[in-house]
């Protein structure tokens, strides 16, 4: 129990380390009980087939990565023929699965089929969802018909995932009646058919048989996985963890804070598809993969990293707990007991108005208030002084929430509203605050009060003032 990043369920204990490294791939158990835990990965299999779009198949692994998904790869003895498996292994940092006779299937895995050497059985039981890209013809006849030969195709029977296909072939073969009775046969089964485009193909012929682009394939992925994608294009610099400022080489001030917070919002970015820069002060967690991760320690360093790279960024969220003060000397040495001591202390700059002071257009801030008594009066207070877009404001002394905790329950405050969000764990917690930073982009319908003989016009300047944001304007023109 001990061991189990969330404490949940005896027999996580074996396979959890304390920061749940082991326990996307390791424990079944862990799987279902620690799902909350923010590096989750979900996971997929990319099964790649004998065609010569068998190369944008690298393409496609970089793109389910992009997204943070745990990548394995399986190639039919053809597709070797069109690409080295070394290829697909430097990219994912995973073993590709070429045989059902692989040697390595004899004990070398971590689930339990994995280790009796029925690898195909473990491999089908971890994919959260199988891709064929390229499908050959060849591949989607044998999995109309039921025909295991390899492993690919073993595994696509042993699967209960979802299970996408790519197909990539000339134009006469994707036209074949065979071909197409297959297809249908396949898509009437619930198999996901990331339809060919038509265009110049690879055999010097033209029409319907190229492979639909990475991306898309990609975008399909997600969708099958029921992940949302509503933040490409976005790029978010989230702070996370606590500073801290120096006494003496060996101690200093700084704060409870965990980062599970920050943290939960930079997976929960990466995962919705938004490109993610992550300041963190110092932490125990495991940043999430594939996100910018910036490492500082004082508040000083945070600042610095902020104003470096937030030019880059649509939304800044400042999720760190940063210092207010910081000691005015440090010791050159370890400070001895001798008596009382009076420290003296200078308040540290303030990263947040500064972020808002530097903003460019269309640039979101959203800042958290820490807050231990008048929660709101203090947070609405901030959001006044800063000038922030928004600011999540969480009560530090309710029992079991907030500061350390794995739960968190918070209001977001902006200038006209005010969302409670109650207590959930925080990596839903950080959906549910992305959620309501995207909807700040989006216009909102005004109520109005309309008299019988008011036209449109009249209506519009009587609502309308100045400080309505253009896209309201546009909203009511419309
Ligand atoms: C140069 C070359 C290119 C090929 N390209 C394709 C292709 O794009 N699509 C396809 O369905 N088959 C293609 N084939 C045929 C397949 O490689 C063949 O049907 C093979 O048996 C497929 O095996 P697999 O489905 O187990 O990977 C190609 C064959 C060669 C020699």
């Amino acid at each position: 129990m001990e061991h189990c990043f969330l404490g949940l369920q005896a027999g996580c204990a074996d396979h959890c380390d304390p920061i749940g490294e082991l326990l996307t791939v390791h424990c079944s158990l862990c799987t279902v009980h620690c799902s909350l835990f923010y590096n989750l990965a979900m996971r997929v299999t990319v099964g790649v087939s004998g065609g010569i779009a068998a190369y944008k198949a690298a393409e496609l692994v970089r793109a389910l990565q992009r997204q943070a998904l745990e990548v394995h790869v399986v190639m039919t003895a053809a597709a070797c023929r069109f690409v080295q498996p070394l290829t697909f292994s430097s990219l994912t940092g995973n073993r590709v699965i070429t045989s059902l006779w692989d040697d390595a299937a004899g004990g070398a895995g971590d689930t339990a089929a994995e280790q009796n050497g029925i690898e195909h059985i473990g491999e089908a039981q971890w994919a959260e969802a199988l891709v064929v890209a390229p499908a050959t013809a060849n591949v989607l006849a044998k999995f109309a018909h039921g025909i295991a030969d390899d492993f690919l195709t073993t595994m696509y029977l042993a699967t209960t995932a979802p299970v996408l296909v790519a197909p990539a072939m000339n134009v006469n073969m994707w036209n074949h009646p065979a071909t197409q009775a297959n297809v249908e046969m396949l898509r009437q089964r619930g198999v996901r058919v990331v339809e060919p485009g038509t265009g110049d193909l690879a055999c010097g012929m033209v029409g319907t048989g190229r492979m639909a682009e990475p991306d898309a394939i990609a975008d399909a992925v997600l969708r099958a996985l029921g992940r949302r994608h509503d933040m490409a294009g976005e790029v978010v610099l989230v702070t996370a963890g606590g500073t801290r400022e120096a006494l003496d080489p060996v101690r200093f001030l700084g704060n409870r804070s965990s980062g599970k917070m920050g943290y939960a919002l930079a997976e929960a970015a990466q995962s919705r598809g938004a490109k993610v820069i992550l300041v963190s002060g110092p932490t125990a967690l495991h940043p999430p993969a594939h996100c910018e991760l910036m490492k500082v320690i004082t508040a000083d360093e945070m600042r610095e990293a902020v104003l470096k790279r937030m030019a880059e960024a649509t939304m800044v969220v400042k999720a760190a707990a940063v210092a207010d003060y910081r000691p005015v000397a440090v010791s050159a040495q370890k400070l001895k007991r001798t008596g009382p001591m009076t420290l003296e202390l200078a308040p540290t700059e303030d990263i947040l108005a500064e972020v808002v002071r530097r903003r460019r257009p269309g640039q979101l801030i959203v800042g958290f208030a820490a807050e231990t008594n008048d929660s709101m009066a203090n947070g609405r207070a901030k959001l006044a002084a800063k000038g922030a877009d928004a600011i999540v404001v969480n009560d530090v002394t309710a029992d079991g929430v907030g500061i350390e905790a794995e739960t968190n329950a918070a209001t977001f405050l902006t200038a006209t509203t005010s969302i409670e969000l109650a207590e959930m764990p925080k990596r839903q917690l950080a959906d549910r605050i992305l959620d309501e930073i995207l909807a700040l982009r989006r216009p909102r319908p005004l109520m109005v009060e309309m008299d019988e003989d008011d036209d449109l016009k009249s209506r519009q300047d009587r609502v309308l003032g100045d400080a309505v944001l253009p896209a309201r304007r546009q909203l009511i023109v419309e």
